[in-house]
């Protein structure tokens, strides 16, 4: 009997043949929506391989059946989905994708800091409603970003590109990170910051932390506080990370003059929530890398960390 991997959404074929080449590979059927956990935990308990999306908890309960498994292949660069400590002590490699998607996240994340600032989506309903009778001086006049502050909160590779598209804006760069980033300070002229000082300088905050017990719930109402009532708030990082509540209550009152979201506490959101209601909120459904190439390219990536784990071999992306 070849070895079983699981996959857990449906994937394009060419992109498994590779596996199926060697090993007996099954996925779930659906590509928009997940594997239902009952279905998840019995395939884990005789699965070698998973290939696992950032949706799916790959928690104690699954691994502590899963007595086959040699490596998870988390389809992200972020892995907070992930129990790392009891993939250890079950001796499971977990791989993630970074570097294929920096600079499409980059772009994603620069982008939703022009959407929210030049109100782009409002102008865009504004046309289709059949709404513009004339041009006018102040029609949905939104804000500059050119020569403006971006202070970026987590600066890795995706924050490091996204600096790099903020100094073909002529902006100033802050950046706040659990250590210097002396690379980025001395090629785009990054100045380190206190997270308050950075929230209290910048126009538009931006954050590209992984979700960890330091990050979770970093921003609240006293954040919120800190920044400047013209600035805007850009998560392109993990929901958890911001106090919704906190983050609807301060872009409502003004204290801070809007957002730009592709990630949330509950995920998908629930079409009600508070935040969607506002008119200074762009939001996106988590989908930074979604561009065709770089998804294939993070397909591609757990494939080949997969084959390499299973065939001992040191994986090209291993989570430290
Ligand atoms: C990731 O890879 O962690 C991103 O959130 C996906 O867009």
């Amino acid at each position: 009997m070849k070895p079983f991997i699981y996959i857990t959404r449906k994937l394009p074929q060419a992109v498994i043949e590779p596996l199926k080449q060697e090993f007996y590979v099954e996925m779930w059927e659906k590509e928009d929506a997940p594997v239902p956990r009952d279905l998840l935990l019995q395939k884990s308990q005789k699965a070698f391989a998973l290939l696992t999306m950032l949706s799916d908890k790959v928690n104690e309960e699954l691994l502590e059946k899963a007595d086959s498994l040699k490596v998870v292949a988390n389809l992200a660069v972020g892995y907070d989905n992930i129990d790392l400590e009891a993939a250890k002590q079950k001796g499971v490699v977990v791989c993630n994708t970074p570097d294929v998607l920096t600079d499409t996240t980059a772009d994603l994340t620069f982008a939703l800091l022009m959407t929210a600032a030049r109100r782009i989506v409002e102008a865009d309903r504004y046309i289709k409603e059949g709404q513009w009778n004339s041009w006018s001086p102040f029609l949905l006049a939104g804000a500059d970003i050119h020569h403006k502050t971006i202070g970026i909160v987590g600066m890795g590779n995706i924050g490091e590109a996204v600096a790099k598209r903020a100094k073909g804006f002529d902006m100033e760069i802050l950046y706040h990170n659990r250590s210097r980033k002396p690379h980025a300070e001395e090629t785009l002229g990054a100045a380190y910051a206190s997270l308050d000082e950075l929230l209290a300088q910048s126009d538009f905050v931006v954050v590209l932390a992984p979700l960890t017990p330091e990050t979770e719930g970093l921003f609240q109402k006293e954040q919120f506080h800190t920044m400047k009532k013209t600035a805007f708030f850009i998560n392109a990082a993990r929901g958890p990370i911001v106090d919704e509540e906190a983050l609807t209550e301060a872009l409502k009152t003004g204290e801070i003059a809007g957002a730009g979201l592709d990630v949330f506490m509950k995920e998908p959101i629930d079409p009600d929530h508070p935040l969607l209601s506002l008119d200074n909120v762009v939001a996106l459904p988590h989908i930074a890398s979604s561009s065709t190439e770089t998804r294939l390219g993070m397909m591609n990536l757990c494939v080949e960390n997969i084959l390499a784990v299973l065939n001992e071999d040191k994986p090209k992306t291993q989570v430290k």
